[in-house]
């Protein structure tokens, strides 16, 4: 794949990424920033095939063919969201990269915002409202992509968006989506935001490095309370399971109590019924 010349960093990320450096590590210590790409994973993961080391961090104000989960487009219009890649090579399974993520992106949204934002399965970060699970809109998303050659896992790309203005997502997904600005009533700053989630990230995969990956899981359960007892529906490519959400296991996946048992789900969409 073709990588595309990065442009001369805005010299307020500039600043901020040099003034973080003991917080980021390893992440920011390089960066590639643009105005516009397909999606910063492509870009990213074209940057590691090439050599780029762990840590280095993809930024773009638009993407023109961003993608999320299952498949879909992640619609990322200029300066209406965070766009962000970063390359992991350390050969931490997806799944922890995942949670992790999905953890960072939490911690920073709160600390940068105050906004108490949750996790609902896997990583999705959606806003607390009143009226139940159900009503809670989706406000950020993460997706790991694995690039896997002879010698097993090569990288992982972490990707994530965060709607900051409500032109980041289509009017059609107004019910099931917001934005920062939406919730807070008052425009959000992307750069402390995303100083904030390279932080926390920094710190949740230095844990993971170390082995710890209990941190990252009692992290992710306290900040997903959806993820015990809610009535959900799960769509997973080999049919529906409905029940009970009962927690996630060790190594991510969801735990759903069925009338026939206790059912493990690795990948798909949960809604809450
Ligand atoms: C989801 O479906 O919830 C995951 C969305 C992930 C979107 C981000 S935006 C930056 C990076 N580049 C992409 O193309 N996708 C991810």
């Amino acid at each position: 794949m073709n990588v595309p010349t990065p442009e001369p960093l805005p010299v307020d990320l500039e600043k901020a990424i040099r003034n973080a450096d003991a917080r980021i590590a390893p992440f920011g210590r390089a960066v590639h920033y643009f105005h516009e790409v397909g999606s910063t994973n492509d870009v990213a993961a074209g940057l590691a095939d090439r050599g780029a080391p762990e840590g280095t961090v993809v930024v773009a104000a638009s993407q023109t063919a961003g993608r999320g989960r299952l498949g879909r487009n992640w619609y990322s219009p200029a300066d209406a969201g965070l766009y962000v890649s970063v390359i992991c090579r350390n050969r931490i399974a997806a799944p922890f990269l995942t949670l992790s993520g999905g953890v960072a992106v939490a911690a920073a949204i709160r600390t940068a915002t105050g906004l108490p934002v949750e996790i609902k399965w896997p990583n999705d970060i959606v806003v607390s409202a009143a009226g139940g699970f159900g009503a809670r809109r989706k406000l950020a998303g993460i997706l790991a992509e694995a690039c896997t050659g002879p010698d097993g896992l090569q990288f992982v790309v972490l990707g994530i968006g965060i709607n900051l203005r409500p032109a980041a997502y289509p009017p059609a997904l107004a019910a099931r989506a917001t934005s920062l600005e939406a919730e807070l009533g008052r425009a959000v700053d992307a750069v402390p935001l995303l100083i904030e989630v390279l932080a926390a990230f920094a710190e949740l995969f230095a844990s993971l490095t170390a082995g710890k990956q209990e941190v990252v899981l009692d992290r992710w359960r306290a900040l997903a309370p959806s993820a015990r007892g809610a009535r959900v529906r799960c769509d997973t490519g080999q049919g529906a399971v409905t029940g009970i959400t009962a927690g996630i296991a060790d190594d991510g996946a969801l735990l759903v109590r069925t009338d026939g048992g206790t059912e493990r789900i690795v990948a798909g969409e949960v809604h809450w019924r």
